[in-house]
């Protein structure tokens, strides 16, 4: 562990990768344009007490008209790639079958967009908005959703491989599996962690099942997966039972997913920890999630803390320090966790290569005034977490490349668009976008490739 105090070198490796991150029913709105199916996130967020107000992608950020002024922005962020998802329903209304032409069209525009504004695409396959029909048929409890999203894969990446060679499988599987069938916060909403574990267990191979046809239909492709991972510390490190908690926390948090990718199967007793049962394994199915990747994608915002005797509120995340710095969604704000998981990750796993494929922080009070947004507190958010970024890099972690959660304020899922996470204010009510002075910061850290 480290301490975080340490002053890194703050200057990162030469041709290290900058960008911004969105996601597809987070920004695009135009929710029935062009032929496009109904999501699970369209359904979720237009049944009542689902989101905050209410509140749904119909619009967002309008994204789907008005992509090449926001592809014009993310010059003058200076970013050398702009991650985005693709929307299944756009391309596969029925989930699989009859192509969407007009659906692939769109991502060939934006792709075009992109190219010419001298940034590489990074395209992520899911970020949570599953065909509506393929939910009425099971969604991620039913193995048919895996071939499905085989197929949606063949299809996308054959058409797009010649342009784009760096894809993202599935964005956060804990997210799905957890959030949207153990606790139901998330699309669908359902409440079973023995489902979770079966959905978990489906994203993953979806994941294992698309990575050798993103290989035959992209020439150099480069590919991997996006998982959300939380080092965890025992609240209390004096006491044994907390880093039991800690070590079980690990287990939900992190190795359910890892372990399987890096081909070391489930932890033994996930299952028990979680409060769920077995989920159905066939053969070869752990092989098949064991398919080697090109590189890992980390997402990271808060560290976890786990206690054998406090119970944090529901979601709530416990800390040791009651002064700790907590973002709008009530994270703690500790970048030397991101050290200290880059570095376990490099240890246990070894991965050829990693990539921050989110990071970044909502907070209240941003207001556009005279054209400008004030907003130090994300400024010193990045600042803290590039800073332990480079530290793990000096110490070995292979990291390629960070991406800012968000390009621009957006749908927030279950949050509605209250949490504001974009280094570009949005303006819901005119479209207006706003670098943020934390978008400034960022433009500068990407232009000189160091800490400024
Ligand atoms: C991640 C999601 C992303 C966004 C951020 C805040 O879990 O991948 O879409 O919601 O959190």
């Amino acid at each position: 562990m480290t301490d975080g105090t340490a002053v890194p070198t703050g200057s990162f490796p030469d041709g290290f990768t900058w960008g911004v991150a969105t996601s597809a029913y987070q920004i695009e709105g135009a929710v029935r344009a062009d032929g496009r199916g109904e999501s699970i996130w369209d359904r979720f967020s237009h049944t009542p007490g689902r989101t905050a107000n209410g509140e749904n992608g119909d619009v967002a950020c309008d994204h789907y008209h008005r992509y090449p002024a926001d592809v014009q922005l993310m010059r003058e962020l200076n970013v050398g790639a702009y991650r985005f998802s693709v929307a299944w329903p756009r391309i596969l209304p029925d989930g699989t079958g009859a192509v969407n032409q007009a659906g692939l069209d769109f991502y060939e525009r934006l792709i075009e967009e992109v190219l010419e504004a001298g940034l590489e695409p990074y395209v992520t396959l899911y970020h949570w908005d599953l065909p509506q029909v393929l939910d009425d048929a099971g969604g991620w409890l039913d193995r048919r959703t895996v071939e499905a999203f085989a197929d949606y894969t063949d299809v996308l990446t054959r058409r797009l491989g010649d342009r784009v060679t760096r894809w993202i499988t599935i964005n956060e599987p804990w997210v799905v599996a957890f959030l949207g069938y153990g606790i139901g916060i998330h699309a669908p909403g359902h409440r079973s962690m023995t489902e979770a574990l079966q959905a978990g267990h489906h994203a993953l191979l979806a994941h294992g099942r698309a990575m050798p046809i993103i290989r035959s239909n992209v020439p150099n492709a480069r590919a991997g997966i996006t998982l959300n991972l939380n080092h965890t510390y025992p609240l209390d490190p004096d006491r044994d039972a907390d880093e039991e908690a800690a070590r079980n926390a690990d287990i939900v948090a992190n190795r359910w997913f890892l372990d399987p990718v890096f081909g070391q199967g489930y932890p033994e007793d996930l299952p028990a920890i979680l409060g769920g049962t077995e989920p159905t394994i066939l053969d070869g199915d752990m092989a098949a999630i064991a398919a080697p990747t090109d590189f890992l994608g980390i997402n990271f915002y808060t560290p976890g803390y786990a206690s054998a005797s406090v119970q944090a509120a529901p979601g709530a995340m416990l800390h040791p320090d009651p002064n700790v710095e907590r973002t709008a969604m009530g994270w703690p704000v500790e970048p030397r966790a991101l050290t200290d998981l880059l570095l376990r990750v490099t240890n246990d796993y070894g991965p050829t290569a990693i990539y921050i494929t989110e990071n970044g922080a909502a907070f209240e009070g941003d207001r556009v005034v005279a054209g400008r947004v004030s907003d130090p507190r994300r400024t010193a958010y990045f600042e803290g977490h590039l800073g332990a970024m480079a530290t793990a890099i000096d110490a070995g972690a292979p990291v390629r490349g960070y991406f800012a959660w968000s390009m621009m304020d957006n749908f927030e899922w279950a949050e509605g668009y209250g949490k504001r996470f974009g280094i570009v204010h949005t303006d819901y009510a005119t479209q207006e976008r706003t670098i943020k002075d934390s978008g400034r910061y960022f433009a500068q850290v990407a232009e000189l490739n160091r800490l400024p």
